[in-house]
Order: structure tokens, then sequence, then C-alpha cells
């Protein structure tokens, strides 16, 4: 596995890549959930290229990016068993050289969910991610569901800028109990821990009400946060029930659709989702 730096450096090996490329972009802090997004490349494609890079521009001011976990050495054994040919590190110097001042943003999905309650967040992300995409030249690019409104601005962007980069979203990794593997779950203290098996759970109740018939998005929604309230460390910031890819929040579910939902756990912020319909 070839380590690279500079943009030059990744330039010169991605070349030496032949057949389809698959990309994975990461921010470290590697999990089980980055690794089957790193099969998923293998199973699909010749090679496989991931990055590491947090991304300064996609946390707000009053965000964790000081103390966003990092751990190096173990990312890269990691992506190294899992068979990636190439990963990238850059620094924040190689992806935003002095001078900096030109930004891609997809207007309205990003106005909703996480983007109203993180302005700018995804501006950010797409910026990075565009300029990942520009400097890897991937054939497809990996994705968790977790993330479900950065995989869809990220298919926006995609369509609207022309990459000729196929979009593959990968379903979400759980821990046994249900909660969403994330690198945010290591700041969960014991506590928090277990009681933040509740974004699962109201989720479950929401779709298990769906699978029973129920189609009124409100009474979803409802379900999900009646769930949460009876959570004492779990406080709800939004539950959408949206249309899959417009995000737009519906009146009652009729095609793919997507529950969502932001919890505070203390000062941690967790999100998940659950797709129905379609
Ligand atoms: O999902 C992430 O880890 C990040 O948002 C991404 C896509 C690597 C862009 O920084």
């Amino acid at each position: 596995m070839k380590i690279v730096t500079t943009l030059s450096d990744l330039r010169a090996d991605r070349q030496l890549l032949s057949g389809s490329v698959g990309f994975v972009p990461t921010m470290g802090f590697l999990h089980s959930g980055h690794i089957s997004l790193v099969e998923a490349a293998k199973n699909e494609c010749a090679g496989v290229v991931a990055s590491i890079f947090v991304n300064p521009t996609q946390f707000g001011p009053n965000e964790d990016l000081a103390n966003y976990p990092r751990d190096l050495p173990h990312d890269l054994a990691l992506l190294e068993t899992a068979g990636v040919d190439l990963v990238w590190t850059p620094t924040v110097e190689v992806m935003y050289p002095t001078g900096f001042q030109t930004w891609v943003q997809v207007e309205k999905l990003t106005q909703r969910l996480e983007g109203e309650v993180r302005p700018g967040h995804f501006r950010g992300v797409t910026t990075v991610v565009a300029k990942l995409f520009n400097a890897v030249g991937p054939d497809r690019a990996y994705f968790g569901q977790k993330d479900a409104q950065q995989a869809a601005v990220v298919r926006r962007m995609t369509r609207d800028l022309d990459f000729p980069v196929e979009i593959v979203v990968c379903p979400t990794l759980r821990e046994p109990d249900g909660l969403a593997m994330s690198s945010r779950n290591t700041y969960l203290n014991s506590e928090q821990r277990r009681a933040a098996t509740i974004l699962f759970r109201a989720l479950s109740a929401a779709k298990s009400a769906y699978d029973s018939g129920e189609r009124g998005a409100e009474k979803l929604r409802e379900l999900v946060s009646a769930a949460v309230a009876a959570e004492p460390l779990a406080k709800l910031q939004y539950v959408s029930c949206s249309d899959y890819d417009s995000l737009e929040e519906l009146v009652s579910v009729s095609g793919k659709a997507m529950i969502s939902m932001a919890v505070f756990m203390g000062k941690t912020r967790l999100i998940d989702n659950f797709v129905i319909g379609g």
C-alpha cells in the first residue's frame, strides 16, 4: 500500500493504477463502517484509493475540530489489511493553500436537516469532495448511508458538475445493540453509550408502525419524538420524515422515504436514519 501526502505524488501514483478505481474518502479514526466501504470498493473495482483528511471547512465554529479523534497509524494498518492500494493523507496546506477562495455549494438540498442546524457544513463537504474527486479521478466513490443527507448532496453535486463518478451508497453498519457506528461514539461515557441505543429504538418504533401500514409522516415523526422523550439522557434536535432524494418533508409516505434524526447525548451529537418504502 502506497501512502502519499502531496498532490503531485497522489497524481503520479494514481496514474500507475490500471482499470477501474474505487475511492473511499474519510476523515480517519476508521471503524468497521469505513472498512465495509473499502470492501465494497474492492469487490467492484480493480484498484482502491482512500483518503484521510479531517476537513476543517466542514466544522462549525462551535464544533469539535480540535478534539476530533485521530489515529493515523491504526487507520493505515486497517486500510493495508483491507487491501487498499493507495492512501492520500493531505495536509490542510495541501487542500487549502494560502489564498484559497473557491467554494462548491449545492443550494436547496443543503438548507434543511443537517444543513439547517450546521450552517456551512455542506459547503465544506462539497468543496473538499469536489477537490478529492478532481485529484483522485475515481470511477466510483463510496459513501455510508448513515450520513444520508451528505450522500444526497454529493449525488446532486456529481450530477450538476458532470463528475464522471458513480456514487455508491453502502448500508449503515451497527453495533450489536443497534447503535450506528461512528467515530463520534468514542465521546460517549458509559451511561451515554447505553442510552445512545435510543436512536435505533426510536427509528425501529417508527419503522414497525410503517411496516404495519402507518403512512402518516407526522405520526412516524411523533413516534420517534415520543421514544426519545422517554430517555432522560437524550435530547432530540430534529426528527424528519422526508422524500429520499429531495429531502422534502412529507405529509404521507408513498415512495422511497427516510426517517432521520439528530440527538444530543450530553455534548455529543449523534445522527441516524432508516430508509422506508420505495
Ligand atoms: O463523511 C466523511 O467522513 C466526510 O464528510 C468526507 C466525505 C470524507 C468529506 O470530508
